[in-house]
């Protein structure tokens, strides 16, 4: 077994509201190996972009975090404590949905490129602006040369996303994490980045983790996908295994909500029922057992934990699909039109099928 790149253990943090501990992160676990992608599919407000943050140390200082994250060896939260300056946009970096996070908009493009070079690689003013042409040329922005002139403003969203994925790999990151890249994005431009970040880690040997909501982004992408909910992972596989064949009811309702251009236009696309819960009350039982239809009465109670399965997939739940115990529950509440939770299993009846 080679050492994982990254490894995070049991990570949870939450928050203090007014209303009680919001548990945005409740025990997530995984590794993930050097070049190799991780995807993290889930709803909004599954606590995707809370994990990115803690393992970029950019959560609130009121955040409690519990579990350790290691890079390469070394304690990243001891990292944090003492002040590393050189290790966040240089080892990791990470790419924001809206790149204006990154950008700042009265300084020209080529200053923020140059930056980082600057500032961590000690490149002189002339070498950093050498490199920044290199960058932008190689994340496919044409006229480099112009753009290092230009104020963000002055450019399109596709190019500033663009613009924010050189200024991530000015320092060669060995891990980058791109938190909905594109969904911000038109859908014609959302697959190039997409592409290029692909292209580029694999021409630079990165790992990367790309959160989305969108299973779909992942699919062709990700080597290994974590599907989170309400704060904890709800399966975890790599690609091929999940895709063939899912054990979570959530990741199966995930699916369903993907558009799929390989079928006609009568493709059934079912959303989701219902809302996911509230973080700060989730009470006990399963956190997805109020909108899955293969609910049985020891989801209500008892929350499962996560089980092995075939393949090094995990996955918690105590009615997976495809199994015996998945197949009777689903059984049982398609013949009472009803789930345990008193969900209407008229519910899943796809559009069309319906009118
Ligand atoms: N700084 C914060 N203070 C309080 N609650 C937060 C903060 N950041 C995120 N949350 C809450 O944590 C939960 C997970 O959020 P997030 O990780 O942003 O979800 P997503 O999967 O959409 O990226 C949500 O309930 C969100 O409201
Ligand atoms: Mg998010």
């Amino acid at each position: 077994m080679t050492v994982p790149l990254l490894s995070v253990a049991d990570l949870r943090v939450g928050f203090a509201t007014q209303r009680g501990l919001l548990r945005a992160v409740d025990g997530v676990s995984f590794d993930l190996a050097e070049g190799q992608t991780l995807g993290i599919v889930g709803e909004s407000g599954s606590g995707k972009s809370v994990t990115a943050k803690t393992l970029m140390n950019l959560l609130p200082s009121y955040a409690q975090v519990e579990g350790s994250v290691t890079f390469d060896a070394r304690d990243v939260m001891a990292m944090a404590a003492q002040g590393e300056r050189h290790f966040w946009g240089v080892e990791m970096t990470m790419v924001f949905q809206d790149p204006m996070t990154s950008l700042n908009p009265v300084k020209k493009v080529g200053e923020q490129v140059a930056e980082s070079l600057r500032v961590h690689l000690k490149r002189s003013r002339k070498e950093a602006r050498e490199e920044s042409v290199d960058l932008l040329q190689q994340v496919g922005i044409p006229e480099p040369k112009k753009r290092l002139g230009q104020y963000p403003h002055e450019l399109s969203g596709g190019l500033r996303q663009r613009v924010v994925i050189a200024m991530s790999l000015a320092c060669s990151p060995r891990l980058l994490i791109a938190d909905e890249p594109t969904t911000a994005l038109d859908v014609t431009v959302q697959k190039h980045i997409l592409d290029l970040l692909d292209e580029l880690r694999e021409e630079r040997g990165m790992a990367m983790i790309l959160i989305t909501h969108d299973l779909g982004v992942v699919k062709g992408r990700a080597d290994q996908i974590m599907v989170m909910y309400a704060g904890r992972t709800m399966e975890q596989a790599d690609t091929a295994t999940l895709f063939s064949e899912m054990r979570h009811p959530y990741t199966e309702a995930l699916l369903e909500t993907i558009p799929r251009i390989d079928m006609a236009s009568h493709t059934r696309l079912v959303p989701i029922p219902g809302n996911p819960p509230d973080a700060v009350d989730l009470g006990p039982g399963c956190p997805f057992a109020q909108r899955c239809r293969y609910c049985s009465a020891a989801c209500l109670p008892d929350q499962p934990d996560l089980k092995q399965y075939d393949h090094g997939r995990v996955c918690a739940c105590h009615t997976p699909v495809g199994t015996e115990a998945g197949v009777a529950a689903h059984v049982a509440n398609r013949e009472s039109g009803v789930t345990p939770a008193g969900l209407d299993m008229g519910t899943f009846t796809p559009v069309e099928e319906k009118a």
